[in-house]
């Protein structure tokens, strides 16, 4: 096989101090409204839209370059219904046997419940596969690096691509998330870890007032 790549000049212009604080300070204000809403409306995304968010998440670095990501986009009502019925018997369970009091308690402040009806009012729904390994073109079991890194910074840029696109989205993660692999027909090398219901808040909804920890207590510098 051969392995060589082109090299190409990097496209890039240095900015000038000034935009550089301009530019971060915006980003920042702009991400400080990023909230995770779990009511939608059922106003339309164009699917346009979440196929320039998806290319963005797919412009994240990964591990020796595998890209170790696929996305599955569902609009189809029939197969939401089939998520959402499947994700609930999930948490139902998780909600009566499996979460620890201790999670219960950290989950209960943000009032969620195993009924999840966003699975169907969300217009869109993204799953976020990692690919945990290739089957290569000689159908040989080949190694993906760092994959947990690579889909998590995929998956960053996701939620900041549909949030400056105007987009609300939740994080969901309904626990064992298998179930999704017979849904979505996604091979067994591909394990889901995200499941985004995407879309437009519904009419005056709230979301919880937390608070972000401030900044000199997430960093340290030297
Ligand atoms: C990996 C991950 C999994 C999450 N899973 C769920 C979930 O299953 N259900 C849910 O209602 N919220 C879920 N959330 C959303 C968090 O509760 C939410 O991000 C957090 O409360 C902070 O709120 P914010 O996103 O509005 O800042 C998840 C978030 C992350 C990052």
């Amino acid at each position: 096989m051969n392995n060589k790549v082109d090299f190409v000049p990097l496209d890039y212009r240095a900015p000038t101090e000034e935009e550089l604080l301009n530019r971060s300070q915006a980003f920042l204000k702009m991400m400080k409204k990023r909230r995770t809403v779990r009511e939608f409306s059922t106003r339309p995304v164009p699917d346009e839209v979440i196929m320039n968010c998806i290319e963005a998440a797919g412009t994240a670095p990964s591990g020796a370059h595998m890209q170790p990501w696929h996305f599955v986009v569902v609009k189809d009502p029939v197969i939401k219904k089939q998520i959402r019925e499947a994700a609930e018997k999930e948490e139902k369970t998780n909600y009566e046997m499996r979460y620890s009091a201790e999670m219960k308690m950290d989950i209960a402040r943000l009032e969620t419940r195993f009924e999840k009806p966003y699975l169907e009012e969300a217009p869109v729904l993204i799953v976020v596969f990692k690919e945990s390994y290739r089957i290569d073109e000689n159908q040989v079991r080949r190694k993906n690096y760092y994959v947990n890194e690579s889909v998590g910074i995929a998956t960053g840029l996701l939620i900041t691509a549909l949030h400056y696109s105007g987009l609300v989205a939740l994080p969901h993660t309904p626990s064992p998330m298998k179930f999704l692999n017979g849904i979505l027909k996604r091979p067994s090398n591909e394990v889901p870890t995200v499941l985004f219901p995407v879309g437009f808040p519904d009419d005056d909804i709230t979301v919880p007032d937390l608070k972000r920890k401030p900044l000199e207590s997430i960093t340290t510098v030297f």
